[in-house]
């Protein structure tokens, strides 16, 4: 099933119910596998992408993002539309990160400092250099699209600038190129300072749980459908 599919699942059923029917239907390696995936993903460093133009580095920028385990990737879509990954680069990555879009820098900064992110703007030529970035808080790194860079309203909203150095007669690099780059680097340096590879909380690890063995099942909903038909027939109570 697709994971759009899923939560809606999880909403009706709620998550205990979707791992009970989706379990059984999947060989031990399979399980495994995902354990394997949730142990490895570190919800502490997600990346922010300005405005994108073309869904081809977005989604480039998300098939990185999702290599190195990340959780999470944020658009703020105000003067593009909602941002679409092409496919053909995401090679079904997006499945297993959560997208959030944002109307406005704003709004997305204001959430991400809600959950305790530290934020990072990346701005070629800046003084603090990516080596020099402090991994002792979550960090949220920002990146600009390829024609115009970070807004400076997005700058302003940051704790720090950030760039990778450069010596070539070339005043940028690529945006997922970018990406790939601060994300490999950062990613390495967090779990080092976690002395951890994963760092999913205990909710978020059973929710994901739920939702990536749900995808591996067809016809989900029927087997959910069939097993609160058959509590209710013996008299047990059901969770909504
Ligand atoms: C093609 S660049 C944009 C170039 C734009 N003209 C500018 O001056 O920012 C796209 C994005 O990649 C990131 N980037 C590219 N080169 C970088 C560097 N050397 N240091 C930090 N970020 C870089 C930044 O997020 C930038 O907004």
């Amino acid at each position: 099933m697709k994971g759009h599919e899923v939560d809606a699942l999880l909403d009706e059923y709620g998550v205990d119910a979707v791992l009970e029917a989706a379990t059984p239907f999947l060989e031990d390696t399979r399980i495994a596998r995902l354990e394997e995936g949730l142990d490895a993903k570190l919800q502490s460093l997600t990346i922010v992408l300005e405005n994108l133009y073309d869904p081809h580095n977005g989604a480039a920028a998300v098939r990185s993002a999702e290599a190195f385990g990340l959780c999470d990737l944020h658009t703020v879509d105000g003067t593009t539309g909602v941002f679409h990954a092409a496919p053909d680069v995401c090679l079904g990555t997006q499945k297993w990160m959560d997208l959030h879009s944002h109307h406005s820098a704003a709004e997305c900064a204001s959430s991400l400092r809600e959950q305790g992110f530290v934020m990072c703007a990346t701005v070629p030529g800046s003084e603090l250099e990516l080596e020099d970035i402090p991994v002792d808080k979550p960090l949220a790194i920002w990146f600009g699209n390829e024609r115009d860079g970070l807004s400076s309203k997005a700058q302003a909203l940051c704790d720090h600038r950030v760039s990778i150095e450069m010596h070539g007669f070339c005043q940028s690099f690529n945006l997922s190129v970018s990406v790939a780059m601060f994300v490999h680097r950062l990613a390495a340096k967090r779990r080092a300072y976690l002395g951890a590879v994963g760092d999913l909380s205990p909710g978020r690890r059973e929710l994901l749980r739920a939702r990536w063995r749900g995808t591996s099942v067809r016809g989900l909903d029927k087997v959910l459908r069939r097993a609160r038909q058959e509590k209710v027939a013996s008299g047990q109570s059901v969770s909504s």
